[in-house]
């Protein structure tokens, strides 16, 4: 368990990735109390400079002995990586707060979104998991209105940003998109198909029973971290063509009746929520308004008349902020 101090040593590994860099600026932004920023990634990206607090900080390779003296570290560097060494700065004292899918369903280690179940961080041995980007933005929507009316059932259909994937698939969708413009040939290399000018029903491998991993994570993680394993989660996940800010259609089934007004006062209560919903003005959550912003954007609340306690909703969320560099933060905090 980690001391209370005034200002801890933090580092962060996959620092040159796209969820690294935000998290080196959320840190920066939420004046996080840094008393040294250690900055880790492959022998590609050693001697690189990043700026933090208008000092540059030198990326240093990763290996298996740097943990000594860190008291935090925010893992985004691919679940091998998370595999290999978050086990090894735990037992050198330090905090893990990781981002990869690796730790996540160990029943040993807490997966945490701060506004839903900040009580989980109480019994984490050394590794904490920061959930998927699709799972975070979802649950804290639907935490409030469970609460209220006890969700039964989430039909949820994703619409993810390439910034998801990792830097190299933003190159991807950059590339691509000039070349159709300018009538080139197109060689899709990060995913298995054309992702400009298109949307990809696959995210991640698929399972034998035809969903994705991707799906699976959204369903196992969401009963996880709201610590009920009778709400029952059906996704379909999608990748288009949008650089940042996840959006998801969310359709919920209640045991208790709640009314879309009801729902538009509970959410607009919530912490970490914004709801943004006039659809007659034109006010809806976009991925363009939401990128960059920390909370999650809820709008199009409407009650399903196909069935008695139904609601449905969109909402848009940034997957590199509250739903990875943010939300890791937050834990910190
Ligand atoms: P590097 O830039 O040196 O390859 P993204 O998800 O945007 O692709 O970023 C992945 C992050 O994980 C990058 O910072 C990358 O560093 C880092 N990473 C990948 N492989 C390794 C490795 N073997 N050891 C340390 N860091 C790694």
């Amino acid at each position: 368990m980690l001391k209370k101090k005034d200002k801890y040593i933090v580092a962060v590994v996959g620092a040159t990735g796209a969820v690294g860099k935000e998290m080196v600026t959320v840190l920066e932004e939420r004046n996080f109390p840094v008393e040294k920023l250690r900055l880790f990634a492959s022998e590609r990206s050693e001697g690189k400079i990043i700026n933090f607090h208008q000092r540059g900080v030198t990326v240093e390779i990763l290996t298996e002995k740097v943990f000594d003296g860190i008291d935090i570290a925010l893992f985004s560097a691919g679940g091998d990586r998370s595999l290999q060494y978050a086990p090894i700065a735990a037992k050198a004292g330090c905090v893990v707060i990781d981002n990869s899918s690796a730790w996540r369903m160990d029943p040993a280690t807490p997966l945490v979104v701060p506004e839903v179940n900040p009580q989980d961080l109480k019994w984490h041995k050394g590794i904490i998991a920061n959930p998927n980007c699709s799972t975070i933005q979802m649950v804290v929507a639907l935490k409030p209105i469970h609460d209220a009316a006890k969700i039964k059932r989430v039909v949820v259909t994703t619409f993810q940003s390439v910034s998801g994937t990792g830097s190299k698939a933003m190159d991807e969708l950059f590339h691509q998109t000039a070349d159709i413009l300018n009538f080139r040939d197109v060689k899709p290399v990060v995913y298995p198909h054309q992702i400009a000018f298109n949307c990809l029903p696959q995210i991640d491998k698929f399972m034998d029973d035809g969903y994705t991993k991707e799906e699976i994570k959204m369903v196992n993680e969401t009963k996880k971290i709201m610590n009920d394993d009778s709400i029952r989660v059906t996704a379909t996940t999608v990748r288009v063509p949008v650089f940042r800010a996840h959006s998801e259609s969310i359709n919920i089934e209640t045991e208790k009746k709640i009314t879309a007004n009801e729902v538009r006062a509970l959410l607009s209560k919530a912490p970490g929520i914004i709801v943004y919903d006039a659809p007659e003005k034109g006010v809806y959550p976009l991925p363009v308004f939401a990128a960059g912003k920390d909370e999650v954007y809820v709008g199009r609340i409407r009650e399903d008349h196909t069935i008695d306690n139904g609601i449905n909703m969109w909402i848009a969320a940034d997957n590199l902020r509250k739903g990875a560099a943010l939300n890791a933060v937050q834990i910190a905090e």
